[in-house]
């Protein structure tokens, strides 16, 4: 049933019209339970969302949501392989390249699923081993990654966020931008004969990736290069483009792999090499630990749901319209860019299955930086802005440096920022006025590791599922990204031409300036 037709939206919208006088301060006050209510662990993490605002009464109507919405059982159609990406009839399966090829889990499994899990595993062992072997290759010392999207950030982000545990002694490198400018960079630091290219693609009809690669490999062949088949390789779906491209050694995967959900395949080929196999194969435990916990544990005390159903009440009857995501590790520094491709190609959407449009809300405006920089930028908007905007807290309990004082001061402030949003201050006024009441959720990892990472970025990918399936939309699916590309060509041959007849005159206006000498 569309979600805002449902009893528990109905009782949700009631709740939220008598929410004006919601205040976390005397919910704490009243509640000497409330932080551990709201708090739990799961496979990896500790969250504790109970400096949001929202109380158990709340909770327990949008479990209801989530029950009279499908949304336990489309979790349910996903996790047996059933095409719920409608749009494009394609089953949705990133969970099943993080499933171990044994033990009870498989034996659940329907057959044709289990049949694509062989595959999975054979390419699995067959991409590790490449990996193994670059990384014991002592020519090798730099390794480019040309993808764009999910085939570049969810890599760059994991590859940064697991810098302690990478291998000295190469370099990684991220080109995504069709702009010169980035391939050019790195080109002038880098060497033929030590260099691996990764062509990271999808579809390998990709306008940045194809264009960079094959710049690339122009570079390569200028620079006396020869052996294309040791200095670049293919990570895609379409290993027959791959192959008219000239290259040879291929790892693909599947069209049930969403290109914001392929971390876990081929696509994490720069991270095997830069982690090694046993590491990366720690990650893919650390995600499959999450999606059992998605799968199994109850909804109250299911994490992903919890999040998911979080996000729809403040998208929905608080009116949020964005949130904001503050890793306080500097090695996390991709991942609000990470989330942003996942949380808004997969729900930035306003019709359902079928095509109709919806008369709600859809996904917020994810953004964000680590912390404490935003402290420093952005957080006065969120502590005194005329705009709520729910806060995510990303922590990470130890360090792997030795440098004394730093850790402590940094958790210091990121449990500091999340008291002074809800506590405020009011005995000063005016522009020293705090209002306080602001929400925020604490997310925190003992370390950051492989297994960790994992279990995270999982749970990520649930939470947006989840409120994508109350909202009854296909998350799997991104067709606002086809318009730009379609006029994109035809202006591209018009920047050749000059021809600007039948183009708006703003559009004609820049177009001519660009092309005059
Ligand atoms: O244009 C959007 C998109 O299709 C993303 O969904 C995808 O992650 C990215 O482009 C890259 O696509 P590909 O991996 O096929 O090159």
């Amino acid at each position: 049933m569309r979600a805002d037709q449902t009893a528990a939206w109905k009782t949700l919208a009631e709740h939220a019209k008598a929410f004006s006088s919601f205040d976390l301060r005397s919910e704490f006050a009243r509640d000497a339970g409330r932080a551990k209510y709201f708090s739990q662990a799961a496979p990896g993490v500790f969250a504790d969302l109970s400096k949001n605002l929202w109380d158990a009464k709340i909770e327990s109507q949008l479990l209801a949501l989530a029950q009279q919405a499908g949304v336990l059982a489309h979790r349910d159609r996903m996790f047996q392989g059933e095409a719920i990406n409608t749009t494009e009839n394609r089953a949705v399966m990133h969970w099943l390249l993080r499933h171990p090829s044994q033990g009870a889990a498989v034996d659940a499994l329907p057959a044709s699923v289990k049949l694509s899990l062989k595959d999975v595993h054979g390419t699995l062992s067959a991409m590790l081993l490449f990996a193994e072997k670059i990384r014991s290759d002592k020519q090798i010392t730099d390794v480019v990654n040309i993808g764009i999207g999910g085939s570049d950030l969810g890599p760059q982000m994991a590859v940064m966020a697991l810098q302690s545990f990478a291998l000295k002694g190469k370099r990684f490198h991220f080109v995504a931008n069709v702009d010169g400018h980035e391939l050019d960079a790195v080109l002038q630091g880098l060497q033929a004969d030590k260099t691996l290219f990764l062509v990271a693609s999808k579809t390998f009809t990709t306008l940045e990736t194809m264009t960079n690669a094959l710049s690339a490999k122009r570079w390569f062949e200028a620079q006396g290069g020869t052996d294309v088949s040791r200095h670049f390789a293919a990570l895609t779906t379409n290993v027959e483009a791959a192959g008219q491209f000239g290259i040879q050694t291929c790892f693909g995967f599947w069209d049930w792999v969403g290109g914001r959900y392929s971390l876990w395949s081929a696509i994490g080929l720069s991270l095997a090499i830069a982690i090694g196999a046993d590491k990366f194969r720690e990650l893919l435990a650390g995600a499959h630990a999450m999606d059992q916990h998605f799968q199994h544990a109850d909804a109250a005390q299911n994490l992903p749901i919890r999040l998911g159903l979080l996000d729809v009440w403040y998208r929905n009857f608080l009116h949020y319209t964005s949130r904001c995501i503050a890793p306080y590790h500097s090695a996390l520094k991709r991942f609000a860019p990470y989330l942003q491709q996942l949380e808004m190609e997969s729900n930035g959407k306003q019709v359902d299955h079928e095509g109709q449009a919806l008369p709600y809300g859809t996904s917020p405006v994810l953004w964000g930086e680590p912390g404490t920089n935003g402290q420093h930028a952005f957080f006065q908007m969120l502590h005194q802005g005329a705009d709520v905007v729910p806060l995510e807290f990303v922590a990470v309990k130890n360090a792997t440096h030795a440098l004394p004082d730093h850790q402590a001061l940094l958790l210091s402030n990121a449990l500091a920022q999340a008291q002074a949003l809800m506590v405020g201050k009011s005995d000063a006024g005016g522009h020293k006025n705090f209002a306080g009441n602001r929400p925020s959720t604490f997310i925190l990892l003992e370390d950051l590791t492989p297994f960790n990472l994992g279990a995270l970025i999982a749970l990520q990918e649930h939470r947006v599922f989840v409120s994508g399936a109350v909202w009854g939309i296909n998350s799997f699916d991104q067709w606002g990204v086809e318009l730009g590309k379609v006029l994109a060509k035809d202006i591209h041959a018009r920047i050749e031409s000059g021809d600007v007849a039948g183009l708006d005159a703003s559009t004609a206006q820049l177009l001519q300036r660009i092309r005059a000498a």
